[in-house]
């Protein structure tokens, strides 16, 4: 490690961080590996964490079966009984059903303008984000400022006209930024289309996969981008996700072309 270059290192830092790696435990880095033969293996089961190890238990045979919760019912009682976005938002607060919110730090709600005429929806938040308690806030978020200004649009504008709402299917940091689960997906989207129906944009942007899948039932964004849809009563366009388009650049000119979509969409009424 010592010969390591500059480069070499930041590289694999940035890949840590990446992992998920980004707290600073201790003052004194531990070499693991030295430690190895040494370790006894109850450390490793004691870092486990909690929640994960519930879940995995299996239950005594005398034990009675634990009742099953129907997670996507109990969050769409909870959603449609919010009036408002700070009811909505404290309802998700109160949310004690997807595993996500055991590892995250805080809940991501929203950024952007509440009545902005775009929302633009995406999959969850990731270190920056839940850092700094904003969606779209990382590398991917600024690739997504960049395009929104490409078409006259900023989530930081007064203007309705101008601005958007911006907010993701699961507001919970999923840990080492894994992909979120279906039935994670399908518990939290009632709660995404509430925030959708009282936020009430005039048109929908479902950034991804993730999106798609909790909130039209599809998945295959490459295929589905760029066609509109009506959810929920308003159009809506799946688009390439930023975080794919900073992995395959070569992408971007599709991207554009469902910008130029949207902008043409918001010149419309609808
Ligand atoms: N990717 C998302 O889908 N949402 C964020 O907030 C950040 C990255």
């Amino acid at each position: 490690m010592d010969d390591l270059g500059f480069h070499d290192a930041l590289a694999m830092l940035d890949w840590q961080i990446e992992l998920g790696a980004d707290e600073a435990l201790g003052d004194t880095p531990v070499d693991r590996f030295a430690l190895a033969d040494q370790a006894p293996a109850a450390t490793v089961v004691a870092s486990a964490p909690k929640a994960r190890a519930s879940v995995a238990a299996p239950p005594a045979d005398d034990a009675p079966p634990a009742p099953s919760v129907d997670a996507v019912a109990l969050a769409q009682a909870a959603a449609s009984a919010a009036q408002d976005l700070p009811a909505l938002h404290a309802a998700m607060e109160g949310f004690a059903h997807c595993p996500l919110r055991e590892t995250a730090t805080r809940l991501v709600f929203a950024d952007g303008l509440v009545g902005a005429r775009v929302m633009i929806v995406g999959e969850a938040p990731g270190r920056d984000e839940e850092q700094q308690g904003k969606p779209f806030v990382g590398q991917s978020g600024q690739l997504l400022d960049r395009m929104l200004a490409a078409i006259g649009l900023d989530r930081a504008a007064p203007d309705p006209a101008q601005a958007v709402d911006i907010a993701n299917v699961v507001p919970w940091r999923p840990p080492q930024n894994r992909k979120p689960e279906a039935d994670e997906l399908a518990m939290m989207a009632p709660f995404m289309r509430r925030h959708i129906a009282l936020a009430a944009p005039d048109l929908v942007v479902l950034m991804g996969n993730a999106a798609c899948e909790a909130l039209i039932g599809q998945t295959g964004i490459t295929r589905l981008r760029g066609e509109w849809v009506t959810l929920d009563g308003r159009p809506a366009i799946p688009m390439l996700h930023p975080a794919y388009l900073l992995r395959r650049p070569q992408e971007k000119a599709a991207a554009w072309a469902d910008l130029l979509s949207l902008k043409a969409r918001l010149r419309t009424k609808t």
